[in-house]
């Protein structure tokens, strides 16, 4: 039974009624009127869970036993790519279409979460609350949690201390990551463990961390900001702010299009299934009970290496040496020499390929229609959308490259950039902070299912070559 469909638990949600049914990618979602007491999240979930404990018990029951596929040598050599291993309840990612949360597409969610304004773009709160639930919630339901996240988002002073000791030469995913870890000292699910809280209540704490963490990462990354780049000058939060809007207030940018920029930005890279470096790091870390901060600074570790969220980075300081090295004014010509250039000193092309993707992804092409309705003149978003002309036939060409198409980070760093936010060091905690909601959101789930302990078998080059002498005599 789809868990969007599942129309007993609506009635338990005690939703006022069923206002509207929209028909979304050939399947009926349900859109709910709200009443004031279907405000509270935290009671939603408690509602839920039961439900989804039940399904996971039945298909285990009832179909634990199912092959899933085969596991090759390639793949084990391969970093496990194609092997399906872990679940993850928040979103999923087909090669072809891209990432859907809960079901949902990406074009779906700016259509169906509030915004801010009419026609804006998703709130990242309603991205939370979808993630979580299931459900898309309304205006007021949003609203609320965004008083929620307002509600928790106090950070200790010993957090910023912990910041100041590094040197402000250190990267700012070093520093961010620092932020992460020292905000641990506070976590409820570690006192609640250390009390002997049963394990069908390890959701509670873990849902209070997570959501703790959530609402304080913009203001530890904030933070990292401003005392390496603004000399320290610190903007306080403003409570009468939106998640994404606030954040960027706390940066120093209040250009209305910057702020639906962050809602953007923060919606579409919360999360992206449960395989990739950061997320799988974060559910492995937290199957072994570490709390939803060790599990995250784990995961942010993994997020900064340049094959993953550093690449945007990558991206924006690659596109700033084309222009250097031939100016804003390029010819197609010329950006197919410098990407060879690139390719042939044996570096990648940053922004383009995906382990999983085989077309361009869906998070690129929404960045590209931001870009061309709020900034069509920008130099550095032309150039971009040639590289999107000159690199994928040069990447299919190479032979070897799976997926030549565009991937999210191709875009971010130029829409950032165009609204002063220039600094390409920092860009992977701006990703760091929209993936505290997709892996955290996870983590509520992975405790509220009892989810094991993560581990999978490993074998030696001898195993493999004595196994495969074996199988082929
Ligand atoms: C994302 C990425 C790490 C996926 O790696 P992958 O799953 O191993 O990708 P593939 O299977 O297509 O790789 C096959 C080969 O093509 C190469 N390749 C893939 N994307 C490439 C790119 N953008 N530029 C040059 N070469 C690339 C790989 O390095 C690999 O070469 P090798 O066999 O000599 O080691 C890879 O595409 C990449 O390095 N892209 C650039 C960095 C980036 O944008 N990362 C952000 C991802 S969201």
């Amino acid at each position: 039974m789809s868990f969007f469909r599942s129309i007993s638990a609506l009635s338990r949600l005690r939703s006022r009624a069923v206002q509207e049914t929209s028909l979304l990618n050939g399947s009926v979602r349900w859109l709910q009127m709200q009443s004031s007491s279907d405000l509270d999240l935290r009671a939603q979930l408690k509602d839920l869970i039961p439900e989804q404990q039940d399904r996971l018990k039945k298909l285990k029951s009832e179909h634990g036993k199912v092959q899933l596929g085969n596991i090759t040598v390639d793949m084990v050599l391969g970093g496990m790519r194609g092997m399906t291993g872990l679940l993850w309840e928040t979103s999923l990612l087909d090669p072809d279409e891209g990432i859907r949360f809960r079901g949902l597409s990406i074009p779906e969610c700016q259509k169906v979460l509030p915004a801010a304004h009419p026609g804006g773009e998703p709130l990242p709160e309603g991205l939370l609350w979808l993630l979580l639930t299931g459900k898309v919630p309304s205006k007021e339901q949003v609203t609320a949690l965004s008083k929620e996240l307002q509600s928790r988002a106090t950070v200790p002073d010993h957090v910023y201390k912990a910041i100041e000791a590094l040197p402000l030469t250190a990267h700012p995913m070093t520093q961010f990551g620092t932020g992460v870890l020292a905000l641990q000292v506070q976590s409820e699910f570690q006192k609640e463990y250390e009390k002997g809280i049963p394990k069908s209540k390890f959701w509670e704490p873990t849902y209070e961390d997570a959501l703790n963490l959530i609402a304080r990462v913009p203001a530890v990354a904030a933070f990292v900001y401003r005392r390496v780049y603004k000399d320290g000058h610190i903007i306080p939060g403003a409570t009468s702010l939106d998640y994404g809007a606030n954040f960027s207030h706390m940066l120093g940018f209040d250009d209305p299009k910057m702020l639906e920029l962050m809602r953007l930005y923060v919606t579409i890279h919360s999360d992206h299934e449960g395989g990739n470096v950061s997320a799988h790091t974060g559910h492995l870390v937290a199957s072994a009970l570490s709390d939803p901060y060790l599990s995250f600074a784990a995961a942010l570790n993994g997020l900064a290496g340049p094959l993953h969220g550093l690449a945007n980075q990558e991206v924006l300081l690659w596109i700033k040496s084309v222009v250097e090295e031939c100016g804003e004014n390029i010819s197609t010509e010329q950006l197919k020499e410098y990407v060879w250039k690139t390719l042939n000193s044996g570096k990648v092309v940053p922004g383009f390929g995906h382990g999983v993707l085989r077309k361009t992804d869906p998070r690129y092409t929404c960045q590209r229609e931001f870009a061309l309705k709020h900034l069509p003149n920008d130099p550095l978003f032309q150039l971009v959308s040639k590289l999107y002309e000159v690199v994928p036939p040069i990447l299919t060409e190479l032979g070897k490259v799976k997926n030549p198409w565009p991937n999210v980070d191709a875009h971010s760093g130029v829409l950032l950039n165009h609204f002063g936010l220039t600094e390409a060091r920092y860009f992977t905690v701006l990703f760091g902070v929209s993936r505290s909601i997709g892996i955290c959101s996870q983590l509520i789930w992975d405790r509220a299912l009892g989810l094991p302990l993560e581990r999978p078998k490993s074998v030696t080059m001898e195993w493999l070559e004595s196994y495969c002498r074996k199988a082929a005599a």
